[in-house]
């Protein structure tokens, strides 16, 4: 192994979301990446049956995508992200805006998902402040919901693990329950028949806590990092039906979901409801630079501009900012660059119509692991698919822990696992035989792991 590529101390480096003594003790490296795989250090190639963290949904180290990153870099490296502009953060933004559903037109950028949803939750507040209901600062989310690692994130989030080891999170917020129920829904292809009735607990919600206190609502419409949860039948539009009823901003996460994972560009098209904000990230850039950020219905936007009801527009100082929030890297110039370039791949290779194409062919192998060891459950959906294993007596995860080494080092396969669930999300070129070869590493891996 060349010297450059083998780092000669681990301990410094504190992996996220990683045993890092386990992995310390045996490494899982890649040093490169090439359409469906990933490379290692002894010269394998491994394929990527999760598309890096679902985000390279075009396949790895895409020649456009490239060259546009190196020419922006050499053109303008980095641009001022508060009160200056460079194009492509506009050109990127009317992008984004043409593919979001009805009148999501407004982009506010960030660079990570846990950003986004933090961004989205903080322009329902200020719009309600804008509005004149400040009082409404309570933030609906569901169990076992994942969205990301910022306070809001984890308080509206519902992964417990997350939030256990953090004491301090925001105090007004409540959770639906999860749209999962193994009994009734196990092995269902697609989105599960059962389960549209779990919305109507948001009423109780809305009763409980009264609308006037609530500032948004925000579900994954696929809850992703949990293993893959997709929404029963009717579950979404019921959702949006009691939001609109108490006028309460729906928001969805779409950080995994959008830019083709189900098919289309957002997941808000294929159930077609219209979410009132949409935060985005790991797809938009095909992973390659990191970007985020919230999709706002043009009404929002226009409440934040005008502020607050008693301020007639015209009285407004032009010079106030409207609101303040915003990061350094807000759509920073390599990411628009990125970004720009991903849609230009995904739109000229009509990536999300051929993820509709792959989707039951996906789903037809990934159903045939039902025989395998361990296997309790299998829920496939657009190019994305949760395999549930049952756990080890008092050692949850020390089956997934097993079939992330086992996949990796004796099956040339990486594949994320979240506890004892797989979640498979190949990106979204895989052929046939690529698909093949993923169920076949499944198969050798679940019979191979005690
Ligand atoms: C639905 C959802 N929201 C938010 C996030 C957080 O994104 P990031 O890790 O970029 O902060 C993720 C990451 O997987 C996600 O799946």
């Amino acid at each position: 192994m060349p010297d450059e590529i083998k780092p000669n101390e681990l301990d410094p480096y504190w992996m996220p979301f990683t045993a890092n003594r386990a992995f310390k003790r045996a490494p899982r490296m890649v040093v490169g990446a090439e359409g469906m795989h990933y490379l290692t250090p002894d010269g394998r190639r491994v394929i990527d049956a999760t598309s890096g963290l679902y985000c390279v949904n075009a396949g790895h180290g895409r020649r456009r995508i490239v060259e546009a990153i190196q020419r922006q870099a050499a053109t303008l490296d980095y641009a001022p992200a508060f009160q200056f502009g460079h194009p492509g953060a506009f050109h990127l933004a009317s992008r984004i805006a043409l593919l979001a559903p009805a009148d999501l037109d407004r982009v506010f950028f960030a660079s990570s998902g846990s950003e986004a949803v933090d961004t989205a939750l903080k322009i329902a507040l200020a719009y309600w402040r804008a509005r004149g209901e400040g009082g409404r600062t309570r933030f609906i989310g569901r169990e076992r919901g994942y969205h990301g690692v910022g306070f809001g994130g984890i308080s509206v989030g519902g992964m417990v693990n997350n939030r256990r080891a953090f004491g301090a999170i925001l105090p007004a917020v409540d959770h639906l329950r999860t749209t999962y129920d193994r009994d009734k829904q196990a092995f269902s292809v697609g989105e599960p028949e059962w389960g549209a009735e779990l919305a109507d607990e948001l009423e109780r919600l809305i009763a409980f806590h009264d609308a006037s206190t609530i500032a948004a609502v925000i579900v994954e419409p696929v809850a992703g990092s949990t293993g893959c949860l997709p929404p029963p039948k009717g579950y979404l539009e019921r959702l949006r039906a009691i939001t609109s009823a108490h006028g309460i901003p729906l928001i969805f996460d779409e950080v995994i979901t959008a830019f083709g994972r189900l098919g289309y560009a957002f997941a808000a098209e294929r159930y077609g409801v219209v979410p009132d904000m949409i935060a985005f990230a790991k797809g938009v850039t095909n992973g390659a630079v990191p970007m985020s950020g919230v999709v706002v219905r043009t009404g929002i936007y226009d409440a934040l501009m005008q502020g607050a009801e008693h301020i007639a527009p015209e009285a407004r100082p032009l010079h106030e900012v409207e609101l303040f929030h915003g990061y350094t890297n807000s759509g920073h110039p390599l990411a628009a660059a990125a970004a720009l370039a991903a849609l230009d791949v995904y739109r000229d290779e009509d990536l999300f119509a051929r993820a509709r194409e792959l989707e039951a062919g996906f789903a037809a192998r990934m159903m045939s692991l039902r025989t395998s060891p361990h296997v309790v459950d299998i829920r496939p959906v657009g190019l994305m698919c949760g395999i549930d294993l049952t756990s080890r007596p008092g050692a949850p995860g020390a089956r997934g822990a097993e079939i992330t080494a086992r996949a990796f080092h004796e099956h040339d396969m990486y594949v994320r696992v979240a506890g004892d669930t797989i979640v498979v999300a190949p990106p979204l070129i895989a052929s046939g035989d690529d698909l093949d070869s993923i169920r076949d590493r499944l198969t050798l891996t679940l019979a191979a792991v005690a």
